[in-house]
């Protein structure tokens, strides 16, 4: 690659709001370690701090400087080891938080929706606090199928967040593009936050934020581990992880096990993601990159090795068109 074209496929802009980033971030739910969700496990197992705190350092050495967090990873502990990370390098960072349920920290449960005026100022103020900073980079909201009315009305209090200087951009994490729509209207909207990963595509998002200039921010873009090659047919995950809790949305994992659709559609792509020296989860992450110049993936992390591997990918680049071809005749 040449310095332009490196530079091109390793930073990104957020969106409208002129945030500079590197194209790939870190997404911080399974650090929040464990955490009840209306009643359910939502958290990925039991968690060691100090190594969620190298895992971080790990990846901002190895060029990232994008950090997905949410109030409800672990009823606000993701948002401190976060914090605590970057405590002494807030500058160099971009942290983006969600916010939209009632978090009871000391609880270590989330329930209810919490959208009002009040309550989304009221989280506001307590991520900066968790997150030990005066200002949030990005915003956003945290209920994906809010209706598009209530919608706007948190849209004007986020606009006016901005305008005091508390948060420097907002978005919604909302796989529909209808909703997306709704914030984007807002001035500072610089994102949405979606599923994408190289076996679930979502065509109308990504031209919807290249058109608005939006920056399409992944989430579960390795398949919540499926993808990476670590996980085959025999694997059990305990149901203290929210992959092994057999809930009906978990469409990677069924009942504590790999799909094993998904691991047969993972294995006939492998040989071309993994070409030019790739492991799968680099060739997963090259696949998005490949698919839009707006994606801008936050593949989890919970290890300093995982952290290190994902960073390198940004070395690699996207996928050749060719590759991309390749890919989608496979799955076709
Ligand atoms: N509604 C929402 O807004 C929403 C929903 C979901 C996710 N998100 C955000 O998106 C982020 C990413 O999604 P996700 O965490 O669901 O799933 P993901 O990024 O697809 O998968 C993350 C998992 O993959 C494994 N992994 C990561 N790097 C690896 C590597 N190099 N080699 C092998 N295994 C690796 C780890 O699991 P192991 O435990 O198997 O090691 C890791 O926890 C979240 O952290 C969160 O910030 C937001």
């Amino acid at each position: 690659m040449t310095t332009s074209e490196k530079t091109i496929t390793t930073r990104r802009t957020l969106g409208r709001s002129g945030i500079d980033v590197s194209a790939l971030g870190v997404g911080c739910w399974a650090i929040g370690g464990p955490w009840i969700m209306d009643g359910q496990q939502a958290g990925w197992g039991e968690v060691d701090d100090d190594e969620s705190v190298r895992a971080l350092h790990a990846a901002i050495a190895g060029g990232v400087t994008f950090f997905d967090t949410a109030a409800n990873y672990g009823a606000g502990h993701s948002e401190a080891v976060l914090g605590r990370a970057v405590a002494d390098r807030r500058s160099e960072v971009v942290l983006a938080t969600k916010f939209g349920y009632g978090v009871d920290e000391a609880g270590k449960s989330v329930s209810g929706v919490e959208v009002t005026p009040d309550a989304v100022r009221r989280s506001c103020a307590e991520s900066l606090r968790r997150l030990g900073t005066d200002w949030i980079d990005l915003f956003q909201l945290h209920v994906g199928d809010l209706e598009p009315a209530r919608a706007e009305d948190v849209r004007a209090v986020l606009e006016s967040l901005v305008d005091e200087g508390t948060i420097r951009a907002y978005g919604w994490s909302t796989d529909d593009v209808e909703r997306a729509r709704v914030f984007a209207a807002g001035p500072h909207c610089a994102s949405i936050q979606h599923q994408l990963n190289v076996l679930e595509d979502n065509p109308a998002m990504l031209d919807f934020c290249e058109s608005e200039n939006l920056a399409s921010v992944n989430r579960g873009p390795l398949g919540m581990g499926v993808l990476t090659g670590a996980y085959d047919r025999g694997a059990t995950l305990s149901a203290t992880d929210v992959r092994g809790t057999g809930a009906a949305w978990m469409k990677y994992f069924i009942d504590g096990r790999p799909n094993p659709e998904w691991l047969a559609r993972a294995a006939a792509i492998r040989e071309v993601i993994t070409s030019g020296g790739r492991t799968p989860a680099q060739g997963a992450l090259a696949w998005i990159w490949g698919r839009s110049p707006a994606t801008v993936p936050i593949p989890g992390v919970r290890t300093v090795a995982q952290a290190e591997a994902n960073a390198a990918a940004l070395q690699h680049g996207p996928l050749t068109q060719e590759q991309m071809a390749e890919v989608a005749r496979l799955l076709a």
